[in-house]
């Protein structure tokens, strides 16, 4: 009888995410395959049925923090178990797909572990470990393609929504555990990619951000039987009723083909900003990294960018104390940095991966030098931040509004740069498009009012 009452009532489900917005998109997914078993999603681990850890291995700070939270998670099983209850509890994404069994041998309270391409299995592992199977591990590459086997119903993710179109990575930069924690390349056919866009614009989306670890590279089977670039499914998408805004993150420099450069002169949905991370200015390191251009290609690359599309915002990813990087090549970086002018901007110190190639090379830098490298680093990007924003100051921009801000009477929505906006306004501008006068510039966020149409500089 206990048994029953468990299935017979609606299951807690949490999921906890890490890394990027593929992880972000993974986890919204893995909770739309467990809702028709009864998993409904809750905030906290606390009287969770089942918690969902999803992972991120990509520098070794991330990874840490699953250990220390599987930690915590392993006092609320056992006081769980101790008040008669159960509490499941399965880890997801990168760090399952790297660690694998390791896992299961550190915190042996892990019922699940499963990699990055096998989320669509979670349903029948949960089953299999609600029959009492213990250790569950499936971190395959399978051969069937996950987004054919999650189900089209899908909670909705609001006005702005995920939408992933390419996974994995053929590139090999040497810092790097993506290749292996996601696998090759693989690209979503372009009407699956059309269908779900449909489904999440009926659900309330007014922008799609499309997702890739190398999204650029995206080379889908097209419906014409031919294989399409990103810049093509970019046009197909600004075609559908009701979508007003696309975005796309994270571009390799090497795959930013000539249409897809065409498709932001040309495509006025597509939102004039560029998450395009360029790792080192200096080509020694550039060439230690991997990357395949030097500091010369990425800002021809940028110029030929903001001829197509004069107001083009861009950011970067950056990595100090790569081995081999000399004082002389983190110059060169500043030097880049100064040339390109960034509107934002992320930045790390090198972190070694296992079995990455850096992890193995000769001259580490030490951690002091990596350290101050980076606060010079960050330092620079700030100004250059603070000056994109201050920059807006007094001017109206088009601002799609997603939802009610903090403060009473107050609305947030996103600028065409990416930058939360806050005015005074109606709950009924969440979805719309409206133009925005810029009156306050914070570190992280802009405020403004409501402008006259009449007077309005972008749609
Ligand atoms: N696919 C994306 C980003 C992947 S990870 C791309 O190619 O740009 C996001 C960022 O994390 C990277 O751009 C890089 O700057 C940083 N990163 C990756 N591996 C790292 C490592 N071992 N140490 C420090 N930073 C790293
Ligand atoms: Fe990693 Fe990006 Fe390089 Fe691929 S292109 S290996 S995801 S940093
Ligand atoms: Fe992290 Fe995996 Fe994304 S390592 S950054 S969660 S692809």
């Amino acid at each position: 009888m206990p048994e029953m009452s468990e299935t017979a009532r609606p299951r807690r489900l949490h999921v906890q995410t890490w890394g990027c917005q593929m992880n972000v998109y993974d986890s919204a997914r893995m909770a739309d395959a467990l809702a028709p078993m009864g998993f409904v999603p809750q905030p906290a681990a606390e009287g969770a049925d089942l918690v969902v850890l999803n992972t991120c291995h990509i520098r070794e700070k991330a990874s840490e923090k699953v250990f220390a939270e599987l930690g915590r998670l392993k006092r609320l099983k056992e006081a769980r178990a101790a008040a008669g209850g159960r509490m499941l509890i399965a880890v997801a994404g990168c760090v399952a797909q790297a660690e694998g069994a390791e896992i299961l041998r550190r915190a042996p309270h892990v019922d699940i572990v499963l990699g990055p391409q096998t989320t669509h299995r979670l349903p029948a592992l949960v089953a299999r470990a609600e029959r009492g199977e213990r250790a569950l591990l499936d971190t395959e590459f399978p051969p069937e393609d996950k987004f054919d086997h999650l189900p089209e119903a899908a909670a909705p993710q609001g006005i702005s929504a995920f939408l992933t179109v390419q996974e994995g990575c053929d590139r090999f930069c040497s810092f790097c555990v993506v290749p292996y924690t996601r696998g090759a390349e693989q690209s979503r056919p372009v009407a699956a990619v059309l269908a779900e866009a449909r489904r999440l614009v009926a659900h309330g989306a007014r922008e799609v951000v499309l997702l890739g670890q190398n999204v650029n590279a995206y080379h889908g089977a097209g419906p014409d039987g031919r294989e399409w670039g990103l810049g093509r499914l970019i046009r197909a998408l600004a075609d559908l009723p009701g979508l007003k805004r696309i975005r796309y993150t994270t571009s390799h420099p090497r795959d930013m083909d000539d249409d897809l450069i065409a498709a932001h002169r040309e495509v006025p949905a597509l939102m004039p900003y560029l998450h395009l991370p360029v790792q080192s200015g200096s080509d020694a390191v550039l060439k230690a990294m991997n990357r395949r251009h030097t500091a010369a290609d990425y800002l021809r690359l940028v110029e030929r960018l903001r001829a197509a599309r004069p107001d083009l915002a861009l950011s970067s990813d950056f990595i100090v104390g790569h081995p081999g990087e000399t004082e002389a090549d983190f110059e060169a970086t500043l030097d880049l940095v100064r040339r390109v002018g960034f509107a934002s901007a992320f930045s790390f110190k090198f972190s070694p991966r296992p079995g990455t190639p850096a992890a193995e090379a000769e001259r580490q830098v030490d951690e002091a030098t990596k350290e101050r490298r980076l606060r010079t680093l960050q330092a620079l990007l700030r100004d250059q931040q603070a000056a994109f924003n201050a920059s807006l100051l007094g001017r109206t921009v088009a601002v799609l509004f997603l939802e009610p801000g903090r403060h009473l009477g107050q609305m947030v929505g996103r600028s065409p740069y990416l930058q939360p906006v806050h005015v005074q306004g109606p709950t009924t501008l969440a979805g719309e498009i409206r133009h925005v006068t810029i009156t306050a510039i914070h570190p992280n966020s802009l405020g403004g009012r409501l402008a006259d149409a009449a007077t309005a500089e972008a749609a």
